[in-house]
Formats: C-alpha cells, sequence, structure tokens
C-alpha cells in the first residue's frame, strides 16, 4: 500500500476529543467482512465478549475466553482500517490483579494488533485502569450494568434505581476516569444518571441503554440490524437481516429440491482440450 493510499487508523487522541462534541459512532464487530462493512461509518469497532452470546450461542458471557478474543480480535483487525478497534477482556482475565491484568491485556494486545482494551470496570478497577494505562494500555471502561457481574446482580438490571446503586456507578465512573480510561462505556442507566456520569468525567461516555446523554452511542450490531426476535428495550432496529436471511435459504432450499438450483448459468461447460 503506497503512503498516498494508507488510510491512518483512528487513534486515543481522536476518541477523546469527541468529549462534548459530535457523538461517537461505535458498533460491535466480530468477524473481518463484518468489520469491512461497518469500518467506514464507525469511529470505533469494539470486539465485544457478547460475541459469546451472539456468535456462540452461550447463555451469558461469562464462558468468553481470552482465546474467543484473540481469534475475533484477529479478524476485526484484519477486516478494518480505519476505526479504533477495541477488544473486550474476558472475564477471569483482569480482575485478580493489575498483574494479571496486564499480562492478559498485552496478550490481547500483541496477538491481535488492537489499539485498546476494556474492562468492566466496578469501584475497585481504578487500580488495574492505571496499572495498564501506566504500562502502555490503553483501557475503556464500563461501568453501570456490567453483563459480566449477572450472577451477582441476579440477571441483565437497568442500574440506579436507588440512590446508593446511583452514587456506586458514579463512583465507578470516577475511578475508570481517574485510573486514564480512555472513555467509559454506560450501560443500562436512566438519561438523568447517564447526564450526570457524562458531566462528572472529563472523558467521552459511550452510551448503552443509557440515552442520549453520552458522548457517543454502542450497540451490538446483530441486535439493530434485526437479527433477533427479541431485543431490549434500548435498541432501534435498522434492518431485518433475520427475515431477509430466511427468505434467501428458504429459496434456496425450495430451489434445490426442485432443481431449478444450480440452473445452466451456475454449470461449467468446459471445452475438451486439444492434443
Ligand atoms: O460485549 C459487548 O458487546 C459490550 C457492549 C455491548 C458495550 O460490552
Amino acid at each position: 500500500m503506497s503512503a498516498q493510499t494508507q488510510i491512518r487508523r483512528k487513534t486515543v487522541k481522536d476518541i477523546s476529543r469527541a468529549k462534548g462534541g459530535e457523538p461517537l459512532v461505535c458498533l460491535t464487530a466480530y468477524d473481518a467482512p463484518r468489520a469491512a462493512l461497518l469500518d467506514p461509518f464507525c469511529d470505533l469497532l469494539l470486539v465485544g465478549d457478547s460475541v459469546g452470546m451472539v456468535v456462540h450461542g452461550l447463555p451469558s458471557t461469562v464462558g468468553v475466553t481470552m482465546e474467543m478474543m484473540i481469534l475475533h480480535g484477529q479478524a476485526v483487525m484484519r477486516g478494518s482500517e480505519a476505526a479504533f478497534v477495541v477488544v473486550d477482556m474476558p472475564f477471569g482475565s483482569y480482575e485478580a490483579s493489575p498483574v494479571q491484568a496486564y499480562e492478559n491485556a498485552s496478550r490481547l494486545m500483541k496477538e491481535t494488533g488492537c489499539q485498546a482494551v476494556k474492562i468492566e470496570s466496578g469501584e475497585y478497577a481504578g487500580e488495574i485502569v492505571k496499572f495498564l494505562v501506566d504500562r502502555g494500555i490503553p483501557v475503556l471502561g464500563h461501568v453501570g450494568l456490567r453483563p459480566q457481574a449477572i450472577n451477582v446482580d441476579g440477571g441483565f438490571r437497568a442500574k440506579g434505581r436507588t440512590s446508593d446503586e446511583r452514587d456506586r456507578v458514579i463512583r465507578e465512573a470516577k475511578a475508570a476516569e481517574e485510573g486514564g480510561a480512555l472513555a467509559i462505556v454506560v450501560e443500562g442507566v436512566a438519561e438523568d444518571l447517564a447526564r450526570e456520569i457524562t458531566a462528572a468525567v472529563s472523558v467521552p461516555t459511550i452510551g448503552i441503554g443509557a440515552s442520549s446523554a453520552c458522548d457517543g452511542q454502542i450497540l451490538v450490531t446483530e441486535d439493530m440490524l434485526g437479527l433477533f426476535d427479541w431485543t431490549p428495550k434500548f435498541v432501534r432496529r435498522y434492518g431485518n437481516v433475520k427475515g431477509e436471511i430466511t427468505k434467501a435459504v428458504e429459496s434456496y432450499a425450495a430451489e434445490v429440491r426442485s432443481r431449478e438450483f444450480p440452473g445452466k448459468d451456475e454449470t461449467y461447460a468446459l471445452k475438451p482440450e486439444k492434443h
């Protein structure tokens, strides 16, 4: 690729500059062809551990492994060229200590080439964020509804119903900011709390189910494309991929069974080689 045609990926600086400005456009991506389709429109692509549920059929993100995140991270890096790519650290790969987090985060960065990692940063995690950032690993925080903690919470529940819970989410966001997080995903909170968090931290907030009072938005791509029958309240469907796939596969099956496919156009007509 010549220097002229080389496209520079967005950097931490591009993401930071979005604070209070035009909202950041972010989506999840798990494979190369989809990353290539999303890349021209997105500031940030997240290789989310939601891959466990969306692609691998797991009941939650708890079973996701480092190996899964590395394989999907590599694919997304191969498929994209301009977006800032963040890979999620899976459950059990960072919570025990800053050193454990560093070993796994550096492996994710080395083996995928991604630009940052994301951790579901509870209040305790400020120290982990700082340890990583000080050693050259950009970190995206994730506060509010933390899907890796569903077994403690008793399910996927929006956060901020009590004043204690609101205060805790704000402390989580402040801890991530103070540790040096480049931005913070805020999941599953009402608009007033999202507004308060966005005002309280100097880095961009990226909302999912957290109203428009954030500095950017992220959705699970398959949710917004309409791949599933059920989606959470905060998802707007921009497509009907499930309907399109069903229609296409139904037609294919009918045409194979009726021998309409393959037809003449899809069949080789090789001329014999002359000797
Ligand atoms: O895993 C994921 O996809 C996420 C986003 C939905 C924020 O964490």
